[in-house]
């Protein structure tokens, strides 16, 4: 899709996008367009429904006096309350709308430019497809904007703001379209490549096979991919955006681009969901898109643990035990509870080989948080209250929130192991998110660490402002204005 900005209407523009504030006010562009059409706004908005509350849409079709087919007009509700994130959403909101009804090129009317990139960012996150494997697609299946006009009076404004925007909605983009790939296309080692063409953007890669691992003693992570015919990678991302002194921020993603559960097998109901299993890793990767595409002024490093884990005969049996390359053993009761053993062999060797400031992990960790929290916000384990804090600002401002959970000795007593230094579950039934972090926390040390369960938010049933359904891209957004407030300010 196209952005652009101008200084007038263009003329093939076929739908005009106008704001209306709370209690049916017309805003200037909306005045604007009133007049040239002998009043069909104020006409229209007059009666009925639409009051110009947030999100409200109203079509107006076949105005006469204008060479566009239709004004959409767009609810803005209390003006001067809408932030940045709100005009994202009015443009998912939108774009949906547009693409529902055929519209092919919009002009939104008279905005503040930076406004209006905002505004197209939310188009071009709700626009979003993975059409890879659709080989009979229709015009009618297809989405129809190919294009939106930003008409305004201080266009490099806008400009600037886009330029901040647009590397962010690419990272989302590359996420989603990680999360979205099949398992067969998308193994542990094609990961690595796609994660390895960052190095255009000036991220230096490096991919650790399963020789490196073993010698540095992965044992956990080894053994998770171990039933696989597909090579287990450990991939590092490094982004030196900063000075060589600033600290490193290390964001490590679970990777498993399939999980059968292993021996400990899951039911075939709804396991083609688990080529989602990978979208810590699919964030991590996006997210390190995002800031080298837009040059960020942080050390960040992005590590993700790719494996899959699929039962044979060469597959971990429950009750195997493993020893991590930090030294500690785990036993293995459940081989679905592969994303700790992963998680935790690359949190030991990123605190180990980064010693970084801080260490955040993003997993689909659990079914658990998603009994909990559904998929409106994902789970927050820390042992450092100020990196708590610092997301949860952070999701908040970007729409992807964040609620913490808890972490403490009752729960970690939960995995102790009668032959190993812990199990890799708690309880049943009992407080399963948390047993996955307690487990997690082991290996951190006393880096201060924050992890994400993003069972529930790294994909969606139903569209949302900012996604249609499917892989979200969850925690690129996040993670990249916790990056701008916490290391480049
Ligand atoms: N990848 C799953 C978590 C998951 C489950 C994500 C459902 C999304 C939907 C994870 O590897 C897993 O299987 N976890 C188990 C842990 C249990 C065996 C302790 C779970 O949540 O059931
Ligand atoms: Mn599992
Ligand atoms: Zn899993």
């Amino acid at each position: 899709m196209d952005f652009a900005f101008a200084t007038t209407i263009p003329d093939d523009a076929d739908a005009l996008i106008v704001g209306i504030s709370e209690n049916r006010v017309l805003r200037p562009g909306a005045e604007e367009i009133d007049g040239l059409t002998d009043g069909a706004i104020s006409k229209a908005v007059a009666t009925g429904r639409f009051t110009g509350k947030r999100d409200q849409i109203l079509d107006i079709v076949a105005p006469a006096g204008i060479s566009a087919s239709r004004i959409v007009a767009v609810g803005l509700g209390d003006f001067d309350d809408i932030t940045d994130l709100g005009r994202q959403r009015l443009g998912g909101n939108v774009a949906a709308h547009l693409n529902r009804v055929g519209v092919k090129h919009a002009a939104l009317l008279s905005v503040k430019a930076a406004h209006g990139a905002d505004f197209s960012h939310g188009v071009r996150l709700r626009s979003y497809r993975f059409d890879n494997y659709r080989t009979k697609m229709k015009d009618d299946d297809l989405p129809s904007l190919e294009r939106l006009t930003i008409v305004s009076a201080d266009p490099e404004a806008g400009e600037a703001r886009l330029a901040r925007l647009a590397p962010l909605a690419s990272g989302v983009e590359l996420t989603r379209d990680l999360v979205s790939e099949p398992a067969n296309t998308l193994y542990p080692e094609e990961f690595a490549r796609r994660a390895s063409e960052l190095s255009a953007l000036g991220v230096d890669v490096e991919v650790l096979g399963e020789a490196k691992m073993t010698e540095l003693g992965m044992g956990a992570l080894l053994g998770v991919g171990q039933g696989s015919a597909r090579e287990s990678q450990l991939v590092v991302m490094r982004w030196e955006g900063a000075a060589n002194d600033a600290p490193w921020l290390a964001v490590v993603g679970k990777g498993v681009c399939f999980d059968t559960g292993g021996i400990s097998i899951k039911p075939a109901g709804g396991m083609e969901e688990m080529k989602f299993d990978m979208a810590g890793a699919g964030c991590v990767t996006g997210l390190m898109h995002a800031l080298a595409a837009r040059s960020a002024k942080a050390n960040v490093v992005g590590i993700i643990g790719c494996v899959e884990n699929m039962p044979s005969s060469t597959a971990q049996r429950p009750g195997d035990v493993v020893t991590t390359m930090s030294g500690q053993t785990i036993e293995v009761i459940n081989t679905d509870a592969e994303g700790r053993l992963v998680l935790a062999d690359a949190l030991h060797y990123a605190v180990e080989t980064f010693k970084p400031k801080q260490v955040i992990d993003l997993a689909t960790l659990t079914g658990a948080i998603i009994v909990a929290l559904g998929s409106y916000k994902a789970g927050l384990f820390s042992n450092n209250d100020e990196l708590a804090y610092a997301l949860v600002a952070a999701g908040d401002k970007m729409g992807e929130e964040l609620w913490r959970m808890p972490l403490g000795d009752r729960y970690s007593k939960d995995i102790k192991s009668d032959i190993a230094d812990m199990k890799n579950v708690g309880k049943a039934r009992e407080a399963g998110s948390t047993a996955g972090a307690v487990l997690l926390e082991r290996f951190v040390g006393e880096t201060p660490w924050a992890h994400l369960d993003i069972a529930g938010t790294a994909w969606v049933k139903s569209d949302e402002p900012l996604t249609p359904k499917g892989a979200t891209g969850y925690g690129v957004r996040l993670l990249d204005a916790f990056v701008e407030e916490q290391y480049e300010s």
